[in-house]
């Protein structure tokens, strides 16, 4: 196998053209955001959360993993798909190699995994065997338990420091991106400039990384129940929704 042709693209972009990300689970989702134009499409372990309905991403599955990606790749025609891998399924480079793959066989380009240093030698391993990797720093929301919630990270220049030195050691083991979550401005655009591999910031301020991502349901508004401080809400699809069913359950008992 060989790396992404399309995570090369993405890859090649760094400190060129903005780069547009948003997280998709489903094909009809994907194909519209595709068919807009939207760069990469992220099958997210949030769907955890958003789609399938639990406090966290830490009970997905590989198998939801699986089952959505598919889904979205059967609705993209352009964008990179970057598959999650979920919590439990990297411990080891041996394991991260077998379930990235199953990813790329559901139909993800390129995989995400959480974690700086210590998981530099899984992503080498993933990378050796001709698989797109794309790291994710900062707040790892799979770790959100031992965190105790959802925080920033870069308050303290040791903080940064110990990020900074994450981001070096994924981009050594060959990562093509790197997301940057719930980094404080500053210390994120620090990392957009130490790096030579693509950022792409959630909860980093506008303008600090070389692109944004954003959860979809948070952008379009479908997920009424929870949105971060930071997300920029675009349509108001829950209320759309109400009122259609109401309108067809009014049209019933007429
Ligand atoms: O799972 C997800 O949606 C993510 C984004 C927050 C980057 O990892």
């Amino acid at each position: 196998m060989s790396l992404s042709e399309n995570a090369n693209r993405i890859r090649a972009r760094k400190g060129k053209a903005p780069i547009s990300a948003l997280t998709a689970y489903d094909y009809a989702t994907a194909r519209l955001l595709d068919e807009a134009g939207v760069d990469l499409l992220l099958v997210g372990d949030s769907l955890g959360m958003v789609v399938l309905g639990f406090p966290d991403t830490t009970h997905v599955t590989l198998d939801h993993m699986i089952h959505h990606t598919s889904a979205v790749a059967r609705g993209t025609k352009n964008a990179l798909i970057i598959g999650d891998l979920p919590i439990h399924t990297y411990p080891d480079p041996e394991t991260a190699v077998a379930n990235a793959h199953r990813l790329i066989e559901a139909g993800a380009e390129a995989v995400k995994l959480e974690g700086g240093v210590r998981q530099a030698e899984k992503v080498a391993a993933i990378v050796a065997d001709g698989i797109s990797v794309v790291g994710h720093l900062g707040m790892l929301p799979q770790r959100v338990k031992e965190e105790g919630g959802y925080t920033k990270k870069g308050k303290t220049d040791g903080e940064t420091q110990a990020i900074l030195e994450g981001a070096f050691a994924l981009q050594e083991a060959g990562v093509c991106a790197i997301v940057l979550e719930s980094i404080l401005p500053k210390a994120a655009r620090l990392l957009t400039e130490k790096l030579d591999v693509p950022t792409i910031g959630i909860g980093c301020g506008e303008g600090n990384c070389d692109g944004e991502i954003a959860v979809i349901t948070d952008v379009i508004g479908s997920f009424p129940w929870f949105s971060p401080p930071f997300a920029t809400q675009r349509a108001d699809v829950a209320v759309e929704i109400t009122k259609a069913v109401k309108a067809y359950l009014d049209d019933l008992s007429r």
